[in-house]
């Protein structure tokens, strides 16, 4: 399996997601300014993967402080979990990956700076190691939900690339298509990032599941054809009563799945569910620089000056979603009771 970040010799290697699919290249990180940055500018994406990022990045901090010989304390690292909080604001799992690396530090108070790097660094490898194996119950329970001889649609990427497994909606995908369970996948090509087209029509590729990429704006006319059984999306924070902020063009394809009797997924790890946000309006919607609608691979496809409103999420209404599937189970029409449940 693709895996979009390594962790070795001290230092946090970046597969470079913008150059895909036509060059791979590996950028590396040594500090946490480094991986703050390589997470604002899109080299690495996806929720779960910016959360396992930003976890190496703490850790990163860490280890400086202590190579510098400045004490490694949950205060001494305030500004790295600042630096790295900010870098992306809606996707939940980057602050509940930093939360996670503070608690295990707060605990360590008694043990010596090179002791509590070590357990730092065992933290973040069972963060990673957490996803990977949440991604592959959560392709078992939702592939069990998935018609035999349908098509689905997805959005975005949600694969390998996007988190440290199998993925989210794509592991659902892969589990389906292994039991013989899908006809095929309609990939949204995902403007202005073109995650879909890039990222998930590469991993499709490679797996040799069989696709079809389509224009955003052929959405309509893809779900009105009666081929698709299932929208199978990710999530970049569900909000504790199951509103759920994904990619841009993630709320339209739910309203075009229900009125044309298209089921919906959201697949989802309890990481990016926030329970202090109680509902998608109290989410915080990412807004994007105008050149990445106004400009095109380099190239200016609209007047320069051009007013633009670039969004990079949006919120899709529990009442839409049939299914939101975790790796502790389905939750079918997800609202704020059966989310609390998730978490008993
Ligand atoms: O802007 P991106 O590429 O980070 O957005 C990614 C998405 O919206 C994904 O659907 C989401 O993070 C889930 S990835 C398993």
């Amino acid at each position: 399996m693709l895996k979009p970040l390594i962790y070795k010799t001290n230092k946090l290697l970046v597969l470079d997601q913008r150059l895909l699919p036509h060059r791979e290249e590996w950028l590396c990180c040594s500090d946490a300014t480094c991986v703050a940055k390589v997470i604002r500018d899109m080299a690495v994406r996806g929720a779960p993967a910016i959360g396992v990022a930003a976890a190496y990045g703490y850790l990163l901090g860490a280890r400086r402080r202590q190579e510098s010989g400045e004490p490694v304390s949950v205060d001494s690292l305030s500004g790295v979990y600042d630096e790295l909080a900010a870098a992306r604001p809606t996707a939940v799992n980057l602050v509940w990956a930093l939360d996670r690396m503070g608690a295990a530090l707060a605990g360590l108070s008694h043990l010596d700076d090179e002791t509590r790097v070590a357990r730092l660094t065992e933290e973040a490898q069972s963060i990673e190691r957490e996803d990977l194996e949440a991604n592959l119950r959560m392709s078992q329970h939702g592939a069990a939900l998935v018609d035999r001889g349908r098509w689905v649609l997805t959005h975005c990427n949600t694969g390998a690339l996007a988190t440290a497994g199998q993925g989210t909606a794509l592991g659902v995908i892969r589990d389906a298509w292994a039991a013989g369970r899908l006809e095929g996948v309609y990939v949204g090509e995902t403007r202005p990032w073109l995650q879909g087209a890039r990222l998930t029509a590469w991993e499709l590729t490679q797996d040799e599941i069989p696709y079809r990429l389509f224009c955003d704006g052929a959405a309509a006319s893809v779900l009105a054809s009666g081929r698709v059984g299932w929208v199978i999306v990710g999530a970049d924070r569900i909000a504790a009563n199951g509103d759920t902020a994904n990619k841009i063009g993630t709320y339209g394809l739910a309203v075009l799945a229900r009125h044309h009797g298209v089921r919906f997924m959201v697949v989802a790890p309890r990481s990016s569910i926030d329970r202090d946000c109680p509902d998608g309006r109290s989410i915080a919607i990412e807004q994007r620089p105008a050149d990445e609608v106004r400009r095109f691979a380099g190239h200016a496809i609209a007047p320069g000056d051009a007013p633009v409103e670039n969004p990079a999420f949006d919120v899709t209404p529990n009442g839409l979603i049939d299914a939101l599937v975790t790796e502790v189970g389905v939750l079918h029409r997800p609202d704020r009771y059966g989310i609390a449940q998730l978490f008993e």
